[in-house]
């Protein structure tokens, strides 16, 4: 899971702002010349018996080789939601103005902010992402700019209607989502508590990484300004 906490980069605090805060500090060199990056997995579903676990579990087994055998400095690191216990959005000023005042905001923002882009894992209910994603995102605004994201939607049809549905959400909140995204089959790609995914998903997980990091580079002008 990711860092949280005292020790971990900008946390928003009390004092009301109308322009929201961005990252300033350097980022860790992964080796000379190279800026070390990291990738936050999203789970974004949080029930009991939930299969997002499994899901981003096999992302990371697919993917953490690959990015640190083509993109030098790039991490996955899996963000669990259902870590935050957030409720319902209970801030009273908009995320927008950057002014966070409950602890689980500020946990999340944290959690949000440390990373450089990232790949929303979601299932697909009623033909949309699940609440709690979508609340997730809301709690947070400048946390989200200028990073990029990857998808990867599991449901009866692959959750092409949650991916379509979160493309148009990221881009409210400055997220540039890739094209290639991973559409897993509940019947045919899940299995038990993880994932039986077919060569061709585990090339368009490859792929759909390649550009997350390729755009995360491209954009970490636009996150150090
Ligand atoms: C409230 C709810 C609504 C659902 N609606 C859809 C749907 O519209 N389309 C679909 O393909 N699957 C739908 N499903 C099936 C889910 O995609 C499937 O159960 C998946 O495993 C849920 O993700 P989770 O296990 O991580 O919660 C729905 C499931 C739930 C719980």
């Amino acid at each position: 899971m990711t860092a949280n906490g005292p020790a971990g980069p900008r946390v928003k605090g009390t004092t009301p702002s109308t322009t929201p805060p961005r990252r300033k500090e350097a980022k860790r060199a992964a080796s000379p010349g190279i800026a070390a990056a990291r990738i936050g997995v999203v789970l974004g579903s949080t029930r009991p018996g939930r299969r997002s676990p499994g899901v981003g579990r096999w992302l990371l087994d697919v993917g953490s080789a690959h990015l640190r055998d083509s993109w030098p400095g790039m991490s996955l690191d899996l963000i669990d939601i259902a870590d935050f216990e957030l409720p319902l959005l209970d801030e009273s000023v908009p995320a927008a103005l950057g002014t966070y005042a409950r602890p689980h905001t500020r946990r999340w923002a944290s959690a949000v902010d440390a990373c450089d882009g990232f790949v929303f894992v979601t299932p697909e209910y009623n033909r949309s992402l699940p609440a709690a994603l979508k609340n997730a995102i809301d709690y947070l605004f400048a946390e989200w700019h200028d990073k990029a994201a990857g998808l990867v939607g599991y449901g009866v049809l692959g959750g092409v209607r949650a991916l379509d549905h979160l493309r148009q959400v990221l881009a409210e909140v400055k997220v540039a989502d890739v094209r290639t995204a991973v559409t897993l089959s509940l019947s045919d790609d899940l299995a038990g508590s993880g994932v039986a995914a077919r060569p061709h998903q585990c090339e368009q997980a490859r792929r759909m990484l390649d550009e997350v990091a390729s755009w995360t580079r491209a954009l970490e002008p636009l996150r150090s300004r």
